[in-house]
């Protein structure tokens, strides 16, 4: 931490002088998740915060979805991502080219695309949503099919808790998908008495073996609910980190698995990024428009 100071009194003053506010995902490195955030939380509670600040700068510490959508819920504010090479393997497994496709084969069929999407993905279905609130958004379209993208496992885990027929496209999150059930079994009869909660974006057989499965904000809401002596979260590392300085009484174990495009935002990339106002994200002002509906929707929603 003594090295960390000196970038974070810096931040800090920078972020006064541009009215700037620092929004966090939960998968932030400590130092940034807890000396510099302004607002933190899961990609739900992001993009509802980004509906609802003053500031004139957004600082976006996650990943380029992330900031795309609060630049879509806010096209007249300056908005910042400290690496612009954060990105997602979820994003990346799907173009705006392919929902078109998909509609064609599939007319009438509303599609749900997941957050973690790009704005012209976002620009082409009917409706967001996150992992907090997927099920809810499926069964909120009244329709006995839905198409859901891009991510194959958050697709399966909606299709096992609804009655609506889920067509899906085969997207996965390089980080969730490296859990194997095998090792969830492992940990259990090498641990014994432990409470494992793991991220829907894991294979079905993983979150079979889990006692929870919840978005990053659900998470932290069930271990206050239950308040369990011995923790493992089965998903990115800081998560656990993070967590852990709010449950002091509890005993947090690996494994865990880092998301290299989260862990590309560091304190020295947010304070170059607001010394010199950059990397502005930018979006073709059509994109936005349709965009922002297909979020909107979402977001009246909510959790
Ligand atoms: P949450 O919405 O649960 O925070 O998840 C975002 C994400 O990228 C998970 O890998
Ligand atoms: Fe994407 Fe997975 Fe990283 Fe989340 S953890 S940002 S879903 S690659």
């Amino acid at each position: 931490w003594q090295a960390h100071l000196p970038w974070i009194d810096a931040i800090l003053r920078l972020k006064k002088q541009r009215n700037a506010v620092i929004l966090a995902h939960n998968y932030q490195t400590p130092e940034i998740f807890h000396a510099v955030a302004d607002i933190t939380g899961d990609s739900l509670a992001l993009a509802q915060q980004a509906t609802r600040t003053d500031a004139e700068v957004i600082v976006l510490c996650g990943v380029h979805f992330m900031a795309e959508t609060a630049k879509v819920l806010n096209p007249a504010k300056t908005v910042l991502i400290p690496d612009p090479g954060a990105g997602c393997s979820l994003a990346a497994s799907i173009t705006a080219a392919d929902v078109r496709l998909l509609k064609q084969r599939y007319p009438g069929v509303p599609v749900v695309a997941y957050v973690n999407t790009s704005a012209e993905v976002k620009a082409e279905v009917d409706v967001c949503c996150t992992s907090a609130n997927a099920v809810h958004v499926v069964e909120s379209l009244g329709a006995e099919r839905v198409i859901f993208l891009p991510d194959q496992y958050l697709g399966r885990y909606v299709a096992a808790q609804t009655k609506v027929k889920i067509i899906l496209w085969n997207g996965a999150c390089e980080v969730h998908e490296r859990f194997t059930a095998a090792q969830l079994r492992g940990i259990r009869a090498e641990q014994g008495e432990v409470h494992i909660l793991a991220h829907p974006e894991c294979m079905p057989e993983v979150l079979a073996e889990a006692d929870f499965v919840g978005s990053t904000a659900a998470m932290v809401t069930h271990l206050r609910k239950t308040q369990p002596k011995r923790v493992v979260m089965i998903t990115e590392c800081s998560m656990a980190d993070n967590v852990s300085a709010e449950f002091p009484q509890m005993e947090f174990t690996r494994p865990c698995n880092l998301c290299p495009h989260m862990k590309k935002n560091t304190l020295p990339k947010i304070h170059d990024a607001l010394l010199h106002m950059r990397h502005r994200v930018e979006i073709d002002p059509a994109v936005i428009e349709r965009a922002r509906r297909s979020l909107e929707r979402m977001l009246a929603i909510g959790r």
